[in-house]
């Protein structure tokens, strides 16, 4: 029999899975018709998601995980992130962006892990899993700056 600590963490992931795709659902991406979902667990137990929201200017365009990041700032101030679920459509999922990890990599413990999920006919699973080390190592961070 599995230990509750373990069918707790796997109903949080669960539960970060559905919301990605909620997002997901909400994605502004009239450019490139690719719809992106991300939901984040704070290490106090909050989720916040967001979607990617695309621009005309191109460069005016937001990934998920950011969405997803800055509405954590906007409602909770600093967090730190426990689980994040990326979700994306197609055959195979996206892992987050340079810019994105750079940004999770600012809400990061070492015991964050970066879910990366796929929404395709109907089914929505977690496919891999990282810790924002193995997405960016040697990163500059607010240690840098200390
Ligand atoms: N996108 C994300 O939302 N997250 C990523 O990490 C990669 C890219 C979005 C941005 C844009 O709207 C679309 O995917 C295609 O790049």
């Amino acid at each position: 029999m599995k230990k509750k600590s373990k069918l707790n963490e796997n109903k949080n992931l669960q539960l970060l899975v559905t919301q990605a795709a909620l997002a997901q659902k909400q994605a502004y991406a009239p450019y490139s018709q690719f719809k992106v979902g991300a939901a984040l667990l704070t290490n106090s137990g909050k989720i916040f998601s967001g979607c990617n929201v695309e621009n005309a200017s191109y460069g005016g365009t937001n990934c998920a995980e950011r969405t997803a990041i800055f509405t954590a700032v906007t409602c909770e101030g600093n967090f730190q992130i426990k689980d994040m679920v990326v979700i994306t459509s197609g055959d195979k999922p996206w892992p987050p962006c340079g810019l994105c990890r750079q940004v999770i990599f600012e809400f990061s413990t070492e015991k964050t892990m970066i879910h990366i999920a796929q929404n395709h006919k109907g089914i929505q699973k977690i496919i891999k899993s990282y810790t924002i080390k193995e997405l960016l190592p040697e990163a500059f961070g607010p240690k840098d700056l200390a």
